[in-house]
């Protein structure tokens, strides 16, 4: 099947709302698609790994190595979905091991798990993507949600630094980070569920969802892959609700 397929696909977060979108909506007939969450994906490879724990990179890291060493397809994309808000509430009230989780998924894993892909990368003459989804989070204040922002901010920061190293290189890996705007997964249902002494603009979510204001994960999943058949320069920092997807809009969610 490997020597097979023309295209790999690997999604982080693939077990649930937009990176199960992502899985689902792979253009490509006959790609292999392996998705990398704690739950399982309906129907698809999929690898357990817990990624606030090394470990998950780790194994993470080794299925990378392992599936792109010598892949002789057209097209490698890796989409990391893989995100939490949990705990929503203020630092310094929190419980601290489920920040120190929080902090763990969404700063560092997309770091070491975008190294260990651009690593992975070199075994293979295939173009390789890299698409990290962001969040408007990473430059509104949204009190509550401290550590979901602040990775969310060093994901496009790294996106931005990593894109112009692969472009010294030869642009043969792109990478991109893409906020998706408000869409209807469980991630949304626990933001409408919180107290408003955790998350003050609790109501503004509540009324957006009212409102019919949500996007649904396979429209927002179909758009972020019309992105990657666009050109646009690496490291771009894209907002699906921005005209023309580009740049990131200065507002967020
Ligand atoms: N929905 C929105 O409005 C919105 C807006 C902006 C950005 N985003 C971003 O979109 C991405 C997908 O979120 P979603 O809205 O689709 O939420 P979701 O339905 O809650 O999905 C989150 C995914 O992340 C995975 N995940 C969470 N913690 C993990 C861990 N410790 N190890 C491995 N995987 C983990 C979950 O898998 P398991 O639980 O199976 O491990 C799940 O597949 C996130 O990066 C989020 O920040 C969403």
């Amino acid at each position: 099947m490997r020597d097979e397929a023309r295209h790999l696909v690997f999604v982080s977060g693939g077990s649930s709302g937009i990176g199960a979108a992502l899985a689902r909506a792979v253009p490509w007939k006959g790609a292999r698609v392996l998705t990398l969450s704690r739950r399982p994906a309906a129907g698809l490879e999929h690898l357990a790994v817990d990624l606030a724990e090394p470990a998950g990179w780790e194994a993470a890291a080794k299925a990378f190595a392992r599936e792109m060493a010598g892949f002789a397809g057209e097209r490698v994309v890796f989409f990391h979905a893989a995100g939490t808000l949990t705990p929503i509430g203020f630092a310094g009230e929190v419980d601290p091991a489920a920040y120190r989780r929080n902090v763990l998924v969404n700063s560092a894993a997309p770091q070491v798990l975008g190294d260990a892909f651009l690593r992975a990368a070199h075994s293979t003459r295939a173009r390789c993507d890299l698409v990290f989804i962001s969040s408007g989070a990473a430059h509104s204040i949204y009190e509550g949600w401290t550590s979901y922002a602040a990775g969310k901010a060093a994901v496009d920061q790294w996106t931005r630094t990593a894109g112009a190293e692969q472009a010294r290189r030869g642009g043969r890996c792109r990478v991109v980070a893409v906020a998706p705007g408000v869409v209807a997964t469980a991630m949304q249902e626990e933001i409408r569920r919180s107290p408003a002494r955790d998350f003050p603009q609790v109501l503004r979510f509540i009324e957006l969802h009212k409102t019919g204001a949500l996007r649904e994960p396979d429209e927002a999943a179909r758009d972020i892959w019309a992105l990657l058949a666009r050109d646009f320069p690496n490291g771009a920092v894209l907002d699906l609700r921005a005209p023309e997807g580009l740049p990131a809009s200065p507002q967020g969610s």
